[in-house]
């Protein structure tokens, strides 16, 4: 199959969230199977780092016509695991940062740009899969304009929700000024919501699958609590719409291989390894150092979407116990300060790193006994996996991906892979910490087997993939 992947973050050149995470991942799974496999993204050129920039073939130009606008798109390209990635430039739409103020239009030229490339490249499309609101005119554009081109004919289109709060809202006369649409498609029934024009609705609407990526996802947005206002597309179309639960990727993330980290450690006996790691990791964030400690772990976009607000109210209580807490991630500047203040307060136990820093990522998994999840939604997570892998035994709220990777430990059965809480309420959430603690501190035993058992699972790719390999068959057959 001749397989087209589009996305405005791509894992290793750009990225801001687990949809980079993802698009790194999937394709090169998918070319592992035998595929053609293309994965086409926006040239940012002040993000994209220079060691990738190098590297990149110049294919040559064309242009694409956003509407009324004429607009120039060099075609970048690398191929590297079996996937050929093209890097879309022009300059006016994507210097400066991945999001601004102006996405609309952005990803607007970047859905034509991204057809454009399909014929101009001349290759017999099967699969064009698209990612999130910021592809979600691809299925609408192909739909309206590329009805007749021959590359694009026997194409089918998978969309793949990751967030549904993030919908790509206009007006609709920006809608027609930017995609030079007909009414026909602002009707209630296509874009049209609440009087203006919603990409992820035209999306869901005009592709052939939908899928999202978590089964429990994919029920939950079915419920008002969860479908951000889009229920009734949702339910309506409900019936192309799978839930496939990402993978990690385990070259990157695996603590007996991880050239981040100080000692590497396996499922077999991860004591040792942590407690170097735990050590370290106190010494360089200047805790008072103390193997035994708890350290609880919290690596997050700052956003509502993820539980901060219980998290802020559940903190105090967490933190009478005998415990740190290691906190890394940006986001809303309320919950930056937030942390900032309860840093200020605990000096000796929370230590919160306002900023994105890989390196430090990898040695928090490494070093923590305890990852918190608290989020209100998840549509998959990517946190909980990686802490399963180092032996981080997460402590989430069951939602999403969150409720199907992570099995809260039972007493009777003493089945469980880590802890977790129904309700989104900081009482059930500093309760659910205060049970984790408890086992870590006075029944070791039963903290150990938990913990090995999540390290020997297998969240990697290979059975997401074949799932989603599944889906493209499928719709051809
Ligand atoms: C979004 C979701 C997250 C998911 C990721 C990748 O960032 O919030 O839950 O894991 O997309 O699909």
């Amino acid at each position: 199959m001749n397989i087209f992947y589009f996305s405005a973050e791509v894992e290793p050149f750009a990225k801001s969230g687990g949809l980079g995470d993802v698009m790194g991942a999937l394709p090169k799974a998918v070319a592992a199977e035998g595929h053609n496999v293309y994965v086409v993204m926006p040239y940012y050129c002040d993000v994209i780092k220079k060691e990738y920039k190098t590297k990149l073939t110049y294919e040559g130009y064309f242009y694409t016509d956003v509407n009324w606008r004429h607009q120039y798109v060099g075609v970048l390209s690398l191929k590297q695991e079996g996937v050929t990635y093209y890097f879309l430039d022009n300059e006016f739409y994507f210097h400066g940062p991945m999001y601004c103020f102006a996405d609309n239009e952005r990803f607007a030229y970047f859905a034509k740009a991204s057809l454009d490339l399909v014929c101009w490249l001349n290759v017999k499309a099967d699969i064009l899969h698209c990612n999130d609101w910021s592809t979600g005119l691809i299925p609408v554009l192909r739909h309206a304009f590329y009805q007749d081109a021959p590359q694009l004919a026997r194409s089918k289109v998978v969309y793949t929700i990751h967030n549904l709060r993030y919908q790509g809202w206009m007006s609709v006369e920006q809608a027609l000024d930017l995609t030079g649409l007909s009414d026909w498609y602002f009707t209630w029934d296509r874009l049209l919501e609440n009087g203006s024009a919603n990409v992820m609705k035209g999306a869901i609407v005009f592709s052939n699958t939908v899928t999202t990526v978590s089964p429990s996802y994919a029920w939950e947005i079915t419920q008002s609590r969860y479908s951000e206002g889009l229920g009734e597309v949702i339910n309506k179309y409900r019936y192309k719409t799978i839930g496939i639960l990402n993978g990690v990727d385990y070259s990157v993330y695996d603590p007996a291989q991880d050239k981040l980290i100080l000692a590497n450690y396996n499922g077999r006996n991860p004591k040792q390894g942590k407690e170097t790691n735990k050590t370290a990791l106190q010494l360089e964030l200047n805790l008072p150092i103390n193997a035994e400690k708890a350290m609880i772990g919290v690596i997050s976009r700052l956003v509502d979407q993820k539980g901060l607000d219980i998290l802020a109210q559940a903190a105090e209580e967490i933190l009478q116990q005998d415990v740190q807490m290691v906190i890394l991630g940006t986001g809303d500047s309320r919950y930056e300060e937030m942390m900032r203040e309860l840093a200020r307060r605990h000096p000796d136990k929370v230590s919160a790193n306002i900023y994105f820093d890989n390196t430090l990522a990898h040695k928090i998994y490494a070093a923590c006994d305890f990852m918190l999840v608290p989020s209100v939604f998840e549509p998959c997570g990517l946190t909980q996996l990686i802490a399963l892998k180092y032996g981080a035994v997460p402590v989430v709220r069951e939602t999403g991906g969150l409720k199907d990777t992570v099995l809260s430990y039972n007493e009777q059965t003493q089945e469980g892979n880590g802890f977790s809480f129904a309700e989104c309420n900081a009482h059930d959430l500093a309760f659910t910490v205060r049970r984790a603690l408890g086992f870590y501190h006075t029944q070791k035993g039963v903290y150990r087997t938990i913990q090995r058992r999540g390290m020997k699972q297998d969240f990697s790719w290979a059975e997401s993939s074949r799932k989603y390999l599944n889906v493209y068959q499928n719709l051809l057959d």
